[in-house]
């Protein structure tokens, strides 16, 4: 098959790289991509989504799957169906679920799933009444998208009273923050929930937990994400069939009766609180790096469960039974600002390890790191301590200047 993969981090990267292991034999395009995907394929420089149908029309592309929110939340979806292209994602209508807070919050409430109590509002006055009402700790949100930088967790009253004065106000997330959402805050453990859905069937992926924060032991700044592994023994048969029942099912309905049946990957970030599964937020793709851990997880045919999907023609597939843990491998200067280029020097790579590629960029044949997260080093192993142990012996043999990494991911699962 002929398949475009867009976007140009490690997670569409790990999905290029598990399609060609695929037995059928497929030609991979990822726009933009980044200095590895040109390994798996060939990377296209075309931003504008009319030109890249072009592109797709031209190249006889029989599937495109979409990696990164943004494209999805400005329609790429739409442009691709109106060209009579075969497109796994969401339409920017149902990409609403992750792009506007208030609307997945005012969904959740319409269709009875459970999520923390909240209230969206562009008033100081109704935001500061509202806090009164909460307990001590309190999330305040801007409703945009803002790169999961839009969150502040307010040990007091005042805090949240303050936070939500400056994002009413524009200073500190400017537009993104002009309305915003007040939550209750939930006390319990998070976990990334995946379902692969085609627009009223989908099938469930193995629940991974991700380290959203840079340091060892969560502490330290929010980041994209740290480090993943999958399956969580966390989240055991009782908690995935409640979640199957009682959130993933109901969306799907839900969206139909909205007009925008929800095809693509379905991301829900859980809260578990008491055994209980709350809806902390949606997203409407694979996570990253959860996907780099989940993709070695699906046996089958990757390109044809994917365009199955995307036809809403979507079929069974089995998952493997072992464990996959990844590391993110990231530039000195993230989450902060970018950094100067370091050449990657890999020493080897391990049996049951591989690399998936970030913010890597190709220089006179070789790569280097060219900020942010720069890679991930996955283990794959029959318990989470066997994956881990492979992951981070992975680790061990890339180098890079000022690399970081944390040195916990899987912690809660030992
Ligand atoms: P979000 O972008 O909404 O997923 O929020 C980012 C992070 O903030 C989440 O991954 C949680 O760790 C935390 N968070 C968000 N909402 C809540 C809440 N209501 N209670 C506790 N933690 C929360
Ligand atoms: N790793 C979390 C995300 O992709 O949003």
């Amino acid at each position: 098959m002929n398949i475009l993969i867009i976007g140009s981090g490690g997670r569409e990267y790990a999905i290029g790289l598990r399609l060609t292991q695929d037995s059928q034999k497929h030609n991979l395009f990822f726009a933009p991509g980044n200095g590895a995907t040109s390994n798996l394929g060939q990377n296209v420089d075309i931003k504008d989504f009319n030109e890249l149908a072009k592109f797709a029309l031209n190249s006889k592309i029989e599937l495109t799957i979409v990696g990164p929110e943004n494209a999805l939340s400005d329609g790429v979806v739409d442009i691709f169906k109106a060209n009579n292209l075969n497109i796994f994602g969401p339409t920017k209508s149902a990409a609403r679920l992750e792009s506007s807070k208030a609307y997945m919050k005012e969904f959740l409430a319409k269709n009875g799933i459970r999520t923390a109590k909240f209230i969206n509002t562009n008033s100081y006055e109704e935001a500061a009444k509202f806090i009164d009402s909460l307990g001590d700790i309190v999330v305040v949100k801007a409703d945009g998208l803002c790169a999961g930088k839009g969150v502040i967790i307010a040990k007091s009253k005042d805090e949240a009273k303050k936070a939500a004065k400056d994002m009413l106000s524009g200073k500190s997330f400017g537009e993104a923050g002009s309305r915003v959402v007040i939550e209750e805050f939930l006390d319990g453990f998070e976990l990334s929930f995946f379902a692969i859905c085609d627009g009223s069937n989908f099938v469930s992926l193995p629940v991974a937990q991700d380290h959203k924060r840079l340091l060892d032991g969560d502490e330290g700044p929010n980041t994209g994400g740290m480090g993943a592994y999958a399956p969580s023994p966390l989240a055991d048969e009782n908690l995935i069939k409640r979640v199957q029942k009682e959130i993933i099912e109901p969306t799907l309905k839900g969206m139909q009766d909205e007009n925008a049946p929800f095809c693509g990957v379905l991301f829900v970030g859980l809260m578990v609180v008491n055994g209980v599964p709350y809806v902390l937020e949606f997203n409407v793709r694979f996570g990253d790096p959860e996907c780099e851990v989940l993709m070695p997880l699906i046996k089958g045919e990757l390109g044809e469960i994917l365009r199955g999907a995307a036809l809403g023609k979507l079929n069974k597939f089995d998952l493997d039974d072992g464990y996959a843990v990844g590391v993110v491998l990231a530039s000195k200067d993230y989450p902060y600002k970018s950094s100067p280029l370091a050449k990657i020097a890999v020493d080897n790579i391990p049996q049951n390890s591989h690399i998936a590629y970030a913010g890597v960029s190709l220089k006179d044949g070789e790569l280097y790191a060219s900020g942010g997260r720069v890679l991930v080093a996955i283990g794959k192993g029959g318990s989470v301590k066997e994956a881990r142990d492979r992951a981070y012996d992975l680790a061990k043999n890339i180098k890079f200047d000022g690399m970081q990494y944390r040195k916990d991911i899987g912690y809660q699962a030992l």
